[in-house]
């Protein structure tokens, strides 16, 4: 059998780019042998618990311990036994690692206790009081902190964006038909698999170890050293096992980290597990922002868009976290895939009193894109043309400038992803035949309605702007005289797929068989920054860099240790490593990221062109509901994107319909409810629904394959793509099949009888 020439005159071998080989995490966790924080144990092993707060913000006047335990058996650390700094290191240092005097939400950490016996450090937890003044005047909404009806911070306002360009008066001048609206998203959780979790100790030689669940080891080790006082030497960072993340662990396990690390310091570098439970997680972890954003949006009467304005708003919660970059996001994503000359968008982040929010996969954008979504529909709605004509009339094309302003190159043909969903849905004829279904249904009074609906829209990959600059993001490619190799980064696999994905990018660079390939444990000791793994970065920013790196090692193998340039089998790599590891003490190859010079970004202005490359998606949802019980049930979803090269065919569309079930979450299930205390009162697995098995349709997924990427061999971003389409393409689903104007997600089986009984479904739009 011959062997196809690849890339560099190489043999494309099993597992190179585009292969959908099994994942190389998948074993382990299919047999349960993969070890996750909870399963570490140590001996010795304290366990530590979190003393909260209560009220939405206030004053800490003291702490009570009750009767009834021995407390000097207990480690108890507050916020005076910090060495060092008392903030997470964040974009603003206003998080406080304990509170210690004021306060701004419940469930703020104010004490940590730690104990050998779990059972009894929680019925410890239970008797310890904080006695709180609370805060008479709590803030709970975006539309409350705007009014200035209660002050979390000086303004209420943690950052306030403006991107405008053209002229916004002479496009309302020149608009025919406008269209105004209000929408509004709610907070949604993350529901990893796996609670968070952290694990510190001092080792022998004085370093402080810090082990756990997380998504951004060099975060982490920031805030450790600050708290602690050492330098980084000193501290050491190790990622577990990570059952899921979705943004959930990008910033708080900075938190808990400096929670273990602070007891195990006070407990004289005694191993401390601080592992939270569900209720715990959810309650006090961050949550999605939920948005309000208005919306008015003119055009000619031949549909072009001659105005947009929008007013997107992010409830940040209690302090700063990282809501100023999901903002920007936000606002970067507002104006969709369309053109329009004359254009605003005012983005802001809202201090309230409930407990700060932070990244969720999409990053503001899945809640921008809703609102610019379902404003083109009711823009539609009033020119009299269908969703899609208007959106075919404005998609932005090669050639065409965004609104941020980045020229539109040809990587992708967003008209053939468009023409891809309608076919694979078939869009028209449903649409067509739902109509006549429901206007049959509704004289007859038979309460089944069917719905389909569909959203455009792309996806901008990696840091924004300079953001990739600023990070110079470093990975390094290492070979043993075996010729095994490991590839050595700080992206963290948490199911998504990078482990595999990265060694995928190595193997197919040096030509050897996928199981040759391993990436190193990621440990701050070892692995250099690649930057955090978020952002949908990592395929495309580290798939590059350690690319380039094995493109190094293979240089160097060549020039030093007569590795033929060609024709190399996996048995001559391994000759090469052994001769060139006879003179060397090692064999590694370093490369750093550099930013394509697409890239230009001011963010003072918020103009040029704030990514490398944008993933664009077409997805269309198709719903029954049922106007008995107002059940919304999906019946169909395509989801047709392009993303570039497709690294691993398997794990590609594992992150679409991963993606598309969150959304369908966000859409239809999921509502954190709050109690007094702007806490979340549903913070269990049986209140906080979320989408089963049972609640998904086939989702049925399609790549168009165009490899313009500036990844590896031409791949993008995809992992926060999908969450952004489902919401939009549901709701309007629903208002199609019913005739009524919900403009809010979550839409739950109350807002749809709701909707119903404020405006009777019409015989069919
Ligand atoms: Mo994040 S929401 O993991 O970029």
């Amino acid at each position: 059998m011959s062997i196809p020439a690849g890339r560099d005159g190489l043999p494309e071998t099993r597992g190179a780019v585009g292969a959908p080989v099994v994942r190389k995490d998948a074993t382990a966790k299919i047999l349960g042998e993969a070890r996750y924080v909870d399963d570490l144990v140590y001996d010795g092993m304290l366990h530590g618990a979190t003393v909260r707060t209560r009220a939405a913000g206030g004053t800490i006047e003291r702490i009570e311990f009750g009767p009834g335990f021995d407390w000097s058996s207990f480690v108890v650390v507050a916020a005076a036994d910090i060495p060092g700094a008392n903030a997470t290191r964040m974009i603003e240092q206003d998080q406080p690692v304990l509170a210690c005097d004021r306060f701004r939400h419940a469930g703020e950490p104010v004490l940590l206790l730690a104990h050998p016996d779990r059972g009894l450090l929680r019925e410890a937890l239970a008797a310890v009081t904080v006695h709180e003044s609370p805060n008479p005047a709590p803030v709970f909404s975006i539309d409350d902190a705007l009014a200035l009806r209660g002050e979390v911070c000086a303004g209420n306002v943690f950052r306030d964006y403006l991107m405008s360009r053209g002229d916004l008066a002479a496009g309302e001048a020149a608009a025919e038909v406008v269209f105004e609206g209000r929408f509004e998203t709610g907070a949604q959780e993350h529901v990893y698999i796996e609670p968070q979790g952290m694990i510190a100790h001092v080792d022998a030689g004085g370093v402080l170890v810090v082990e756990g669940s997380m998504q951004c080891p060099y975060y982490v080790l920031d805030t450790l050293t600050a708290v602690t006082g050492r330098d980084a030497g000193a501290v050491r960072v190790v990622h577990c096992t990570t059952g899921g993340g979705f943004g959930g662990k990008e910033e708080y396990p900075s938190h808990i980290a400096a929670h273990a690390a602070l007891l195990s310091l006070k407990a004289g570098g005694r191993p401390v597990k601080l592992v939270y439970d569900r209720a715990e997680d959810m309650l006090a972890t961050p949550k999605r922002h939920p948005s309000r954003t208005l919306v008015r949006i003119g055009a000619r009467r031949d549909g072009r868009l001659s105005f947009l304005d929008m007013d997107f708003a992010l409830d940040g919660g209690a302090y700063t976290t990282l809501s100023p970059v999901v903002l920007s996001r936000g606002v970067i994503h507002a104006p969709g895939p369309y053109a329009c000359a004359n254009a605003r968008v005012r983005g802001r982040a809202v201090a309230t009193n409930h407990p700060p929010n932070g990244a969720f996969r999409g990053f503001g954008a899945p809640q921008s894109i809703f609102a610019i979504e379902q404003a083109m529909d009711g823009l539609a709605r009033q020119l009299g043309m269908t969703p899609l004509e208007l959106r075919r009339v404005n998609m932005l094309r090669p050639g065409d400038r965004s609104v941020p302003g980045q020229l539109i190159d040809d990587t992708t043909d967003f008209d053939a992803v468009l023409e891809q969903a309608l076919r694979e849905s078939d869009y028209l004829a449903r649409r067509e035949a739902f109509s006549a279904f429901n206007a049959t249904n509704a004289a007859a009074g038979r309460p089944l309605r069917k719905g389909i609906g569909l959203a455009t829209f792309h996806h901008g990959a990696g840091f924004t702007g300079n953001g990739e600059v600023v990070l110079a993001s470093e990975a390094r490619v290492r070979a043993n005289a075996d010729g095994r190799v490991q590839v050595v980064a700080s992206s963290s696999e948490m199911g998504q797929g990078n482990t595999t994905t990265l060694c995928q990018v190595v193997a197919g660079a040096l030509g050897l068989p996928l199981d040759w390939v391993t990436q190193a444990p990621v440990d701050t000791h070892d692995v250099p920054d690649s930057g955090p793994t978020v952002a949908s970065r990592t395929c495309m920013i580290v798939g590059l860099i350690v690319e380039q790196a094995a493109r190094g090692l293979r240089a160097e193998l060549i020039g030093k240790a007569g590795l033929p340039a060609t024709a190399a089998d996996e048995h001559a790599f391994a000759a090469a490593c052994a001769r060139y590891l006879d003179g060397h003490p090692r064999l590694e190859a370093q490369a750093r990221y550099e930013p394509p010079a697409n890239v230009a970004w001011d963010e003072t202005v918020f103009e040029g062109s704030p990514y490398a490359s944008y993933a664009w998606a077409t997805y269309v949802a198709e719903v029954d509901i049922d106007l008995t019980t107002c059940e919304v049930a999906l019946s169909g979803f395509t989801a047709v994107q392009e993303v570039g090269r497709v690294v691993n065919p398997v794990i590609a569309a594992g992150q679409v319909e991963g993606g598309v079930v969150q959304g369908i979450g966000f859409a239809l299930f999921e509502k954190v409810v709050r109690d007094g205390n702007g806490a979340m009162a549903n913070n269990r697995m049986t209140n906080y629904i979320i989408p089963t098995t049972a609640d998904i349709p086939p989702v049925r997924v399609f790549f168009q394959e165009q490899p313009g990427g500036t990844g590896p061999s031409g791949a993008k971003g995809l992992g926060e793509l999908p969450m952004d389409g489902p919401g939009p393409a549901i709701l309007s689903a629903v208002n199609f099949a019913l005739g009524t104007r919900i403009a809010c997600l979550p839409v739950l089986p109350e807002d749809v009888m709701a909707a119903l009984q404020a405006a009777p479904a019409p015989e069919v739009a």
